[in-house]
């Protein structure tokens, strides 16, 4: 399937992920960040999407990466890792981003500790998926594939 204008994801990882691999795989599984990517963007391209990658460990950095990604990319799915809980410099800049959005966790924020169970970006996001493991970035995919493609 040929890649459609309109069409590119960008996948944003926070703090820590890129330590998958190294972290509990009863809650992030066993692949590595660059697997993981690599399922996403066959998945992506499967779907007629295309998918960037973007990680980093520090916050600044996140933010900044929001700022300039409209000129990039058409929608976002994004997983802050632990500031997702808090950091609410990251909810004001995806909201200046003013993408179609997903977040997605690994895990299954909703049944472990309290302080997972907030999250400051949901409410900038059209769907949050979570305790899906990788499949739940595909899900997030079809959601913006069906967003973008009205
Ligand atoms: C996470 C869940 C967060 O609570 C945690 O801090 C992470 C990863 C997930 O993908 O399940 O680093 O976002």
């Amino acid at each position: 399937m040929s890649t459609i204008a309109g069409n590119r994801i960008e996948v944003m990882h926070g703090v820590n992920l890129d330590q998958l691999g190294r972290r509990d795989p009863a809650h992030y599984g066993s692949l590595d960040l660059q697997a993981l990517e690599r399922r996403i963007g066959s998945w992506a391209q499967s779907l007629g999407l295309s998918a960037r990658f973007f990680q980093t460990n520090h916050e600044g950095a996140f933010v900044e990466h929001l700022h300039e990604v409209s000129d990039m990319a058409d929608a976002i799915i994004l997983n802050p890792g632990a500031w997702t809980h808090y950091a609410y410099a990251i909810h004001d800049a995806l909201e200046i981003a003013g993408l179609p959005a997903v977040e997605v966790h690994l895990s299954a924020v909703s049944t472990r500790e309290a302080w997972r169970q907030t999250s400051v970006v949901s409410d900038l996001c059209v769907a949050t998926v979570s305790g899906k493991g990788a499949e739940g970035y595909l899900e997030a995919l079809k959601i913006l594939e069906k967003e973008l493609t009205g």
